[in-house]
């Protein structure tokens, strides 16, 4: 094991767990994450977490190196790492304030509800997808420069630079890039009607040089936010889509602003959980799947097993057919927060729930609330010197999103329109099914499942996490939760364990193939349906522990390149 330690702890009693009669085994191998005095960057590459760290041993704080470690992924990580789409923050300040970024991207002004459909009412296969039509306006830059302007300490130059100079000196191919690379090529060309820089078959070994995005971050470095906006990038981005048939306009990218947002609060066993709020779905499903198993008492089941597995399916099936009704743009529909994670509406929820008999979504729908009408991503983990906490996902949506690479300006652009939902009841590329709050509407904000979060025990820190992954984000951050929060792992343990998912539709229970099959059988003699098939990993969790001694902990999640740096 390279970097991480085998700690091996040798008890000569069982060791009782923390409220019940579980045994543990006599001797337990815990894994052990990349341990840090004061200061960590986790992120899905090892060059962007220390380009992050450095910014810190340079004075700067948690915001400063997140927007370094962000724009240093967009260059190190293609895949998800980003300029052309949007993300969430949620921070926790060493003053305990908090508070949450939206930098979500924004449907056109020329966007429609139907833009999807044939003349028959039909999606219109990879339309949402692939291509310039699947762009929704960039919100990246808006939301790293509105962060650095309320928070940065060092000036924006010195966080951009290192990007600037990683583009021109070449990122490294790894094994897993120069698999998925090979894997999308056959859409760049089909995206764009060209071939692009990555359309080439690199191989592990090989130094990608990015001279066009080190010459749009110099842009961005020398004018600042207007210049992916209102100049030249701007420009360049609205030729090549509208060249490409798109409709993202000049006024399109002016008009857009992130816009600072209260996030989602809520206590689960004595923790404080800080998420995000809409229109991520995030902080509300896993307040919901969390409140709603809270009164089990889950730390009496076995981590994994049948009884484990069934709870938080059945918490979860409910919880994503809620997130299906009624979230959406908070600034185009009213969604009932409050009486969505409330403890009294949630354990209503549950009541119909049996242990002897799978609840069938077909007989789930939303919940009866009265309320007054009116493939990529990536996840960076963020603690400094000084006690602050970021929680960063930032996303293009599917892998190298709509494979649409301005290849002047040197990025890739999102598909994050197909996050709408195209026509009610119609799966997106993550299956999840939408309605009318989540319905297309010129400058409204896609529904995400983006969780960065943050957990505080007794006023302290005491863990930062979120994950890529679509609809499996909100399940693999709640899962970590529970990893650490219950069953006492490790970060690294945590972020390493198998993991399964249920999304109320379709119907079944994914799990990742390294998930012990043992449990199948009683699973599908209570009813439910197994999928194992569909999903090689379900999110890469990159979180960070605060230990008891003050130390911390990373997690960097072993499905990817990902890892932590500190000091
Ligand atoms: O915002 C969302 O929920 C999706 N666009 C996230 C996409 C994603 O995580 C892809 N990564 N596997």
């Amino acid at each position: 094991m390279k970097k991480t330690a085998i700690l091996l702890i040798l008890s000569l009693a069982f060791i009782q767990c923390k409220n019940n009669n579980l045994t543990k085994e006599l001797i337990v191998h815990k894994e052990v994450g990349f341990i840090a005095d004061s200061a960590m960057v986790v992120s899905a590459r090892e060059e962007a977490s220390k380009i992050g760290v450095e910014i810190m041993k340079q004075g700067g704080n948690a915001f400063d190196a997140s927007i370094a470690t962000s724009l240093a992924l967009a260059v190190a990580y293609p895949y998800a790492g980003n300029i052309g789409g949007g993300g969430f923050m949620v921070y926790r300040k060493n003053d305990g304030a908090i508070g949450s970024i939206d930098y979500r991207e924004k449907a056109p002004l020329a966007a429609t509800k139907d833009m999807y459909l044939d003349k028959e009412g039909n999606v219109i296969p990879d339309k949402s997808t692939l291509g310039a039509m699947a762009v929704g306006v960039p919100g990246a830059i808006s939301g790293l420069f509105d962060i650095h302007e309320k928070f940065g300490s060092l000036p924006f130059e010195k966080l951009i630079q290192p990007a600037i100079d990683l583009a021109n000196k070449g990122v490294v191919v790894t094994q897993k890039q120069e698999k998925v690379n090979n894997k999308y090529r056959p859409l760049f060309e089909k995206a764009n009607g060209r071939t692009i820089l990555l359309d080439k078959a690199w191989k592990a070994g090989d130094t990608i040089k990015y001279p066009a995005l080190a010459a749009t971050l110099t842009r961005i470095r020398d004018h600042g936010r207007d210049e992916f906006y209102k100049g030249k990038t701007a420009a360049m981005l609205v030729d090549y889509v509208q060249n490409l048939g798109g409709i993202i306009t000049k006024e399109d990218l002016e008009k857009y602003q992130a816009k600072w947002r209260k996030p989602i609060t809520f206590t689960y066993d004595g923790n404080k959980i800080i998420s995000m709020s809409p229109p991520s779905s995030g902080g509300i499903c896993i307040a919901q799947i969390l409140k709603s198993i809270e009164p089990f008492n889950i730390e009496q089941y076995q981590h994994n097993s049948t009884k484990y597995i069934q709870l938080i399916t059945e918490a979860s099936r409910r919880a994503y057919a809620d997130r299906s009704h009624f979230l959406g743009d908070p600034d185009f529909v009213n969604i009932p927060v409050d009486s969505l994670i409330a403890s009294d509406y949630l354990a209503k929820r549950m009541l119909d729930f049996n242990w002897n008999k799978a609840t069938l979504s077909s007989d789930i729908t939303h919940g009866n609330l009265t309320f007054s009408e009116s493939d990529e991503t990536t996840h960076l983990s963020i603690v400094d010197q000084f006690g602050n906490a970021v929680s960063i996902t930032t996303t293009i949506n599917g892998a190298y999103g709509s494979k649409v690479y301005i290849e002047e300006a040197g990025f890739f652009l999102n598909n994050e329109m197909d996050d709408f939902s195209s026509k009610p009841g119609e799966p997106n590329m993550f299956g999840l099914i939408g309605a009318e709050a989540n319905a297309i509407v010129p400058q409204k904000r896609m529904l995400s499942s983006m969780t960065p979060t943050i957990v505080e025990k007794n006023g302290k820190l005491k863990m930062v996490l979120g994950s890529p992954g679509g609809s499996t984000i909100i399940t693999s951050v709640m899962l970590n939760i529970l990893n650490v929060l219950e069953y006492d792992m490790t970060m690294q343990e945590s972020v390493s364990k198998p993991r399964f998912h249920h999304q109320w539709m379709p119907d079944n229970i994914k799990f990742e193939p390294a998930f012990d099959t043992l449990v199948f059988p009683s699973l599908k003699k209570l009813g439910y349906q197994i999928d194992q098939s569909n999903s090689p990993v379900i999110g890469k969790v990159d979180a960070i522990l605060i230990l008891p001694n003050g130390k911390l902990e990373g997690g960097a999640d072993p499905r990817g390149d990902d890892k932590a740096a500190g000091f």
